[in-house]
């Protein structure tokens, strides 16, 4: 009786925590449930860790989540043969918190490379086979309770000529120390010992610069495309791709060519993710905030509702807010005009924008 007593108080007091909430608009992630899709975002462990009205934020909107920094090789195995969980594992239990489901970024990628690695994989094929294996069996053997959805490898198509930083190659792959050290079989390789190790993980392959109606866009998903088609032509386990997202602006965008090539994805049986939306904003900014938050929300709203008509369903944005994105820290793709890119849903205060609402139109 007494045990009965406390836990009615207990779920009273539950139910008057969440009240404001509930009272509030529904968040992104019961609009896009409803209509069968789902929304979420990346999040940072250890902005996580100091910032409760972020966790309430993304408790509230994200329905999955992807850690953005916490599932890549530097983090995971610093050392050689020592792995480091604990950062990953804080991104587990926010998410379970949340009742999220969570996303693993990445295992295989050119950049983020501990330094230790580069030097292993040019051991010869053998070595650089046995350094690939041991750690994404270890990471799947820590992470299969939790997480379902991994990208095994990113960014592995060569970035043409049109594009910013176009690599010096006419192969479809890019150069980096993965396929130097085991050809061009690596991708291949990755993916089977994935699927080897964790036989119903789904098993993605994300890529960049693959929405917009430049020369470099178009041959990049032509390139992808070959190495997709062939991979699956040697009936290599494949499951998905991860469309990143990275919008810029100043780059023109024609919905149909980019609907054309996600149903082209899915034609070939594959599931497609929109998984790091963000939108870069063009050198020439509108006069004010407003102007300039109306034109980030149009331009991301013709690129979902384009992935949308290609079957798309999935979408996750890289960070909610303005204020902890890369957009604003990294030198790489921040502003040089002393202004920071407004390319997220929420502002740098965590009030909602217009990205924020176009995104609960598309999903109502
Ligand atoms: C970025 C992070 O957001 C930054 O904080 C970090 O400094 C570099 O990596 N494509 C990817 C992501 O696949 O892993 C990148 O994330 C952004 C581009």
């Amino acid at each position: 009786m007494r045990l009965r007593r406390r836990t009615l108080a207990g779920l009273a007091g539950v139910a008057a925590f969440h009240r404001p909430a509930l009272a509030q608009a529904p968040g992104l992630r019961d609009l896009a449930r409803i209509r069968g899709m789902t929304f979420g975002t990346a999040v940072r462990s250890e902005i996580m860790e100091r910032d409760p009205a972020l966790v309430a934020l993304t408790a509230r909107e994200a329905a999955i989540v992807v850690g953005e920094w916490e599932g890549k090789w530097d983090v995971l195995q610093p050392e050689r043969g020592r792995f480091d969980f604990e950062p990953l594992r804080a991104v587990i239990r926010h998410a379970q918190a949340a009742n999220q489901r969570i996303r693993g970024h990445t295992l295989l990628w050119h950049v983020a490379m501990p330094p230790w690695l580069a030097p292993a994989l040019a051991e010869g094929p053998a070595q650089a086979r046995a350094v690939l294996e041991t750690h994404i069996t270890t990471v799947l053997a820590e992470t299969r309770a939790a997480i379902r959805d991994w990208d095994v490898v990113n960014e592995v198509i060569a970035v043409p000529p049109g594009s910013d930083n176009p690599d010096p190659t006419d192969g479809d792959l890019r150069p980096t120390p993965w396929l130097q050290a085991l050809g061009p079989g690596y991708i291949e390789t990755a993916l089977r010992i994935a699927r080897q190790a964790d036989p119903t993980l789904r098993l993605t392959l994300n890529e960049f610069d693959l929405y917009a109606d430049t020369r470099g866009a178009n041959t990049k998903r032509q390139r992808l495309l070959r190495v997709v088609r062939g991979l699956l032509d040697r009936n290599c386990p494949l499951d998905a791709i991860g469309i990143q997202g990275h919008l810029q602006m100043r780059d023109p965008f024609r919905p149909e060519i980019f609907t054309a090539f996600v149903r082209s994805l899915h034609e070939l049986g594959l599931a497609v993710l929109i998984t790091e939306m963000d939108v870069r904003e063009p050198d020439q900014l509108a006069p004010t905030l407003e102007a300039r938050d109306a034109a980030v929300a149009e331009y991301a709203t013709r690129f979902l509702q384009a992935a949308i008509d290609g079957g798309a369903r999935t979408f996750l944005t890289w960070g909610l807010t303005d204020r902890d994105s890369w957009l604003v820290t990294d030198p790489g793709v921040a502003r040089r005009d002393g202004q920071t890119h407004r390319g997220h849903p929420y502002d740098a205060e965590l009030r909602p924008k217009a990205l924020r609402a176009a995104l609960a139109r598309l999903f109502s």
